[in-house]
């Protein structure tokens, strides 16, 4: 079993992470991390369809159960391909988006054209930087939809474990929330073969194109079968619109890499007043648990 044929860009994302640009400061760009942005851009050219997006949507209605979004400020912190957040915008909330990547900023304006006609002409402002840096933080606030500094809603996707310090992104995605709001969150799991992804992961990220080339092709089919076995299902069967060789590409290269059981992320969210509303526990047993939290 092989991965798709490679597309021609294949080997730049391979190439990981990104160089700083001159004058940019640290904690407003990706250096050093897996380039998701890349990921994302070619998600997005080569295997985003109207069918994914319907998925998208109907699974994002599923995920907020009961929230009506009309009117309310949401705020996607890590928003990647952006399809959360366009669908929270078509959901009538005001939205604001945060990414570290600013690749992330022109794929999500290619699919608002390309996916979501309805809100094409719907601003919706995006700050690139990391959720970890205290001047990003202060944006957000100022960008706060009712001038509060806070937010009815604050989602974010499989995102605070690439951060490289969960706990930090955590509190900071914590002190978002309007009391009697939500925090939405998807975390990878803990599992005894969480460390040994660590290990592969970090080996990525220091590995030159070729060898990076070599382990998605070498992990395709692994994964593949482990899914196929774990779950009963086709592996190519997606929920969130996602595609499962992209997915392949962003478990494999995804570094900084954290991971917690649901009473760990629970505990350490309990004090800084959110209580859980909804679990969602992972498809596969290093997946993404789903956690809904409230604010006092
Ligand atoms: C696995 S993707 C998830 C994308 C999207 N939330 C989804 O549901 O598909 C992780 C995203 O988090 C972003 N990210 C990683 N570290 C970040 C940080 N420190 N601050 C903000 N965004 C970050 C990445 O650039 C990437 O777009």
């Amino acid at each position: 079993m092989k991965p798709p044929s490679p597309h021609p860009e294949a080997k730049d994302l391979a190439a990981g992470e990104r160089p700083r640009p001159p004058g940019v400061p640290a904690e407003r760009t990706a250096a050093a991390q897996f380039d998701f942005g890349k990921n994302w851009q070619l998600f997005s050219e080569h295997a985003l369809t109207p069918e994914k997006v319907r998925q998208a949507r109907r699974d994002f209605a599923r995920l907020l159960q009961g929230i009506d979004l009309k009117g309310k400020s949401f705020l996607d912190i890590g928003f990647g391909q952006g399809l959360s957040l366009l669908i929270a915008t078509a959901m009538d909330a005001r939205t604001v988006g945060c990414d570290i990547n600013p690749t992330c900023g022109e794929v999500l304006e290619a699919n608002k054209r390309l996916f979501f006609p309805e809100v094409a002409a719907a601003p919706v402002p995006v700050i690139i930087g990391s959720i970890l840096a205290d001047a990003v933080l202060a944006d957000l606030r100022r960008a706060s939809p009712e001038g509060t500094g806070l937010y009815d809603l604050v989602h974010s996707w499989g995102v605070l474990h690439h951060t490289g310090n969960m706990e930090l992104a955590l509190k900071n995605a914590a002190s978002l929330v309007k009391p009697g709001g939500y925090l939405i969150l998807a975390l990878y799991n803990r599992h005894w073969t969480s460390p040994l992804w660590l290990g592969i992961k970090y080996l990525y990220h220091k590995s030159p194109p070729l060898l990076r080339q070599g382990m998605i092709h070498l992990f395709y089919p692994l994964i593949y079968l482990a899914k196929l076995v774990i779950t009963g299902e086709n592996p190519r069967k997606q929920t969130r619109g996602m595609d499962f060789y992209y997915n392949v590409v962003d478990w494999v290269g995804g570094y900084p890499y954290e991971y917690a059981p649901r009473e760990e992320i629970i505990a350490r969210l309990q004090p800084l007043g959110l209580e859980i509303q909804r679990f969602i526990p992972a498809q596969v047993p290093t997946g993404c648990n789903e956690f809904i939290f409230r604010k006092d």
